[in-house]
């Protein structure tokens, strides 16, 4: 008798567990019950649909061709404003697109750093924008201008990193370097990215789990915002944006949580050891970092643009993450990367 009780409690503290550990299935887009496909796709080689935004001159006229990642929580419809006179003295098209599992494309469940790379070139080559494009990332969208470095670069005309993501765990760059960095982030944040990192088949009973404190950046937390930072999410909020509703449409664990396990997971490469893509300059690679960002650990963006003399290195004073909310900056970024 009392053996079966116990028993019985066993069983039911392990499902417990097991339910609590796994994510519940993704709404997909598209079919039964799933959000509505509204925007335009491609279809990828192994089945996958990839939603895109295209912007600027139209793509035949063009004579730059851009193609941008968005961040983390975010989509192809996240703000880069540009001025429509650049846009057509330049001649200007851009090309964003939904990583996979955000907005209206398809989740990926064993992404990586690298099937980064291999989405943006199978995007380029389906919409058939040519053999060479520029590729600009934002935040952790970061982690795939370094993937298309490595692993794509005979494919690029050059390439942007806009406040990019840094892995706590990357090989190369000293370790006292990294984790004084990561101490620098709340405690929640530090945890979060350990889980994401160590285990990450627990991440999401972490982030929605009530026990422990593990939600800070991943809820807004407004000690890693910049005073700069604040007056834009201020006017965000006061204004937004409606496509931005679709960002997590597909769950949180699909579109957020996959993409900080793949972005904190251990890279088959580290960036400070990438060769230069242009070596008789036919285009330029840059790194943008915000004086003020208290997201993006500024030491480890110095460190490794140091290590690679051919990244050129842009620090804003003045500006803390948010720096693809200005136009202004925005627009610099173009005209470094393109000019
Ligand atoms: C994602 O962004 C939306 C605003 O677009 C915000 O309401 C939400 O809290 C954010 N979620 C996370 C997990 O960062």
């Amino acid at each position: 008798m009392m053996l079966s009780v116990i028993f019985a409690i066993f069983v039911c503290l392990i499902v417990y567990i097991y339910r609590s550990m796994k994510p519940p299935p993704p709404r997909i887009c598209g079919v039964a019950h799933g959000p509505p496909v509204t925007s335009p796709r491609i279809r990828l080689s192994d089945g996958r649909y990839i939603a895109y935004r295209e912007s600027g001159v139209d793509k035949a006229n063009a004579n730059y061709k851009i193609i941008v990642v968005h961040g983390f929580n975010s989509s192809k419809d996240m703000e880069f404003p540009i001025s429509k006179d650049l846009i057509e003295e330049l001649g200007i098209y851009f090309l964003f697109f939904d990583r996979a599992g955000y907005g209206e494309s398809d989740p990926h469940p064993s992404r990586t750093v690298k099937s980064q790379a291999y989405d943006i070139q199978e995007l380029a080559d389906k919409l058939k924008i040519g053999p060479k494009f520029y590729v600009l990332g934002v935040s952790l969208g970061g982690y795939s201008i370094y993937s298309c470095l490595k692993y794509i670069p005979h494919r690029l005309a050059g390439a942007a990193l806009v406040v990019p993501f840094v892995s706590y765990w990357w090989t190369k760059v000293p370790q006292d370097m990294l984790s004084k960095a990561l101490e620098l982030m709340p405690k929640e944040d530090q945890w979060t990215f350990r889980v994401a990192h160590y285990v990450p088949w627990l991440l999401y009973w972490w982030l929605t789990q009530k026990l422990f404190p593990s939600k800070s950046m991943v809820s807004g937390n407004v000690a890693l915002c910049s005073d700069r930072d604040l007056v834009i999410i201020k006017k965000q909020l006061e204004n937004p944006n409606p496509a931005m509703e679709k960002v997590r449409q597909q769950g949180d664990h699909e579109s957020l949580h996959r993409d900080m396990i793949a972005g904190f997971a251990t890279w088959e490469f580290d960036p400070t050891e990438l060769e230069n893509p242009f070596p008789n300059g036919e285009g330029t690679v840059h790194i943008w970092q915000g004086v003020e960002d208290r997201i993006i650990p500024r030491e480890i963006n110095q460190y490794i643009s140091k290590k690679l003399p051919w990244i050129k290195y842009h620090e804003v004073v003045g500006y803390g993450h948010l720096i693809n909310a200005e136009e202004q900056k925005c627009e610099d970024i173009i005209k470094a990367l393109l000019v």
